[in-house]
């Protein structure tokens, strides 16, 4: 009976001692993965919205009380100025964060270190101007990052490269007027570029190579004038290209690019109006579907007959003369063409001048010994006239050649002139 009794009071007590340490280990293992929720915010399982604060707390007040499983944090309208290099190092799990809507000015290098596991990064809406080359070197899991509605400039050349798993980049609304070739570099998985409403003047060359996975691409509200078809080739996954809202000059150096247009239309892409400003005939027309024929003198067969010192020009004059001579793409068999024109021209030229130095030669040659012949049988009194008269139109005749041979003459336009058989300028 004791010993029974012994016995239930014993299992009374193991029982009892595990109830308290169970709830002393819960006690412990809440207080241990969380500060409370700092005031003002709200802290919702793994997401904490400390957004529009309306307070002067700084940014780090408020990061270390955090609790430490955040993995969604909203920071927006905050008024914070700066980022301490480390600040978010404690946040192992964050993968969202939404820093938009402050006063930043600079994003320094080590801001966002040990921060690996973010994919979903919002700068925008402050007033960022300067961004150190390597603040995001460390955030390689990255796939979203939102730089739109700042001041910035420029971009140091680096500071994307470590962004290897960047997919969607929001450089819009800033003030870039120029963009390093080597800017996006390494953006491998990149879809999504916007660069609209900055102050573009051009497009490097090599900018999207390597970009194979971009599918849509906003170049909206920038200041090009012209845009080469090879600065896109690169990016062949390009679905949707959005052009409008810049001062596109359509002059015959823009073919290549409407040739490029209407392929990615054709093949299913998408691309918004591109309404051309210059030249004054075809202002405010789309781009997309401006006929052909309006760049018919574009062609240098056309184009050789007509003036050269249009050419200089970088505008469409109201009539179609050449102002393409110094274009620099254009499709093979055209330059082919031109090539051939212009062999034939110098070849026919050559050949035409050698011919009349042969003839005026010749003609000298005979008159001076038909001179010589008179001379001997008439006395000295009209020496010098043949000569003379032998030597005025030698001068006529290289006036007229000249220019002939500058505008890359014709075979025919040869023979007519100079009355030889035509297989000679051929
Ligand atoms: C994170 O910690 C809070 C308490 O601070 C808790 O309520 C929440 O369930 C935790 N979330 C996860 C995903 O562990
Ligand atoms: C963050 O908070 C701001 C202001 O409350 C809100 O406008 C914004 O949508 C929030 N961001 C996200 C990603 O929910
Ligand atoms: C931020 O500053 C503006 C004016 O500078 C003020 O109106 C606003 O209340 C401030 N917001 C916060 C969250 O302090
Ligand atoms: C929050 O945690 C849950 C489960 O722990 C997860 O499924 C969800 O994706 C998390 N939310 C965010 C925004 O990370
Ligand atoms: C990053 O993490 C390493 C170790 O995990 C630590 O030594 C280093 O101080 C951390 N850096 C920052 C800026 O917190
Ligand atoms: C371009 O032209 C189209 C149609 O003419 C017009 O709807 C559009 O607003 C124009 N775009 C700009 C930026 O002027």
């Amino acid at each position: 009976m004791l010993l029974f009794a012994e016995e239930l009071l014993q299992q009374h007590l193991t029982r009892m001692n595990i109830l308290i340490s169970s709830s002393l280990m819960i006690l412990l293992s809440l207080c241990g993965t969380s500060a409370s929720c700092p005031s003002g915010c709200s802290c919702n399982v793994n997401q904490t919205d400390c957004s529009d604060l309306n307070q002067l707390a700084s940014l780090n007040s408020i990061l270390d009380r955090l609790p430490l499983n955040t993995s969604y944090l909203n920071l927006s309208k905050n008024n914070f100025t700066i980022v301490e290099p480390g600040s978010f190092s404690n946040l192992r799990i964050l993968t969202y964060l939404d820093l938009s809507r402050n006063l930043l000015s600079t994003i320094n290098h080590g801001s966002f270190s040990n921060f690996s596991g973010l994919l979903h990064l919002d700068l925008s809406r402050n007033l960022l101007s300067t961004v150190s080359p390597s603040s995001f070197s460390q955030l390689n899991n990255l796939e979203f990052l939102d730089l739109s509605e700042n001041v910035l400039v420029r971009l140091p050349v680096n500071m994307f490269s470590d962004l290897g798993s960047l997919t969607e980049l929001v450089l819009r609304d800033n003030r870039l007027k120029e963009l390093n070739p080597d800017q996006f570099k390494g953006l491998t998985e990149l879809r999504r570029l916007d660069l609209s409403l900055n102050s573009l003047i051009s497009m490097p060359t090599h900018l999207l190579d390597g970009l194979q996975n971009l599918v849509w691409l906003s170049l909206v509200g920038n200041k090009l004038r012209t845009l080469q078809q090879t600065t896109l080739e690169p990016a062949t996954a390009l679905q949707h290209l959005l052009l409008d809202g810049n001062p596109w000059n359509c002059n015959c150096n823009l073919i290549p690019l409407k040739h490029w247009l209407e392929w990615i239309m054709y093949t299913g892409g998408r691309v918004d109006s591109a309404n051309c400003s210059s030249p004054s005939n075809l202002h405010g027309k789309d781009l997309r579907s401006i006929p052909m024929e309006m760049f018919r003198h574009c062609y240098p067969l056309y184009l050789e007959t007509r003036n050269p010192s249009a050419a200089e020009g970088h505008q469409v004059p109201a009539e179609p003369a050449g102002d393409c001579i110094r274009q620099r793409y254009r499709p093979v068999s055209v330059r082919r063409a031109t090539a051939t024109v212009v062999v034939a021209g110098v070849v026919c030229g050559v050949v035409c001048v050698l011919m009349v130095v042969t003839a005026t030669y010749g003609c000298i040659y005979a008159t001076l010994v038909a001179n010589e012949h008179q001379q001997l049988t008439h006395g000295n009194s009209q020496q010098q006239q043949p000569l003379m008269v032998a030597k005025e139109p030698e001068q006529d005749e290289k006036e007229d050649l000249m220019p002939t041979i500058g505008k890359g003459a014709e075979a025919t336009e040869c023979v007519g002139w100079m009355a030889f058989p035509p297989e000679v300028c051929v």
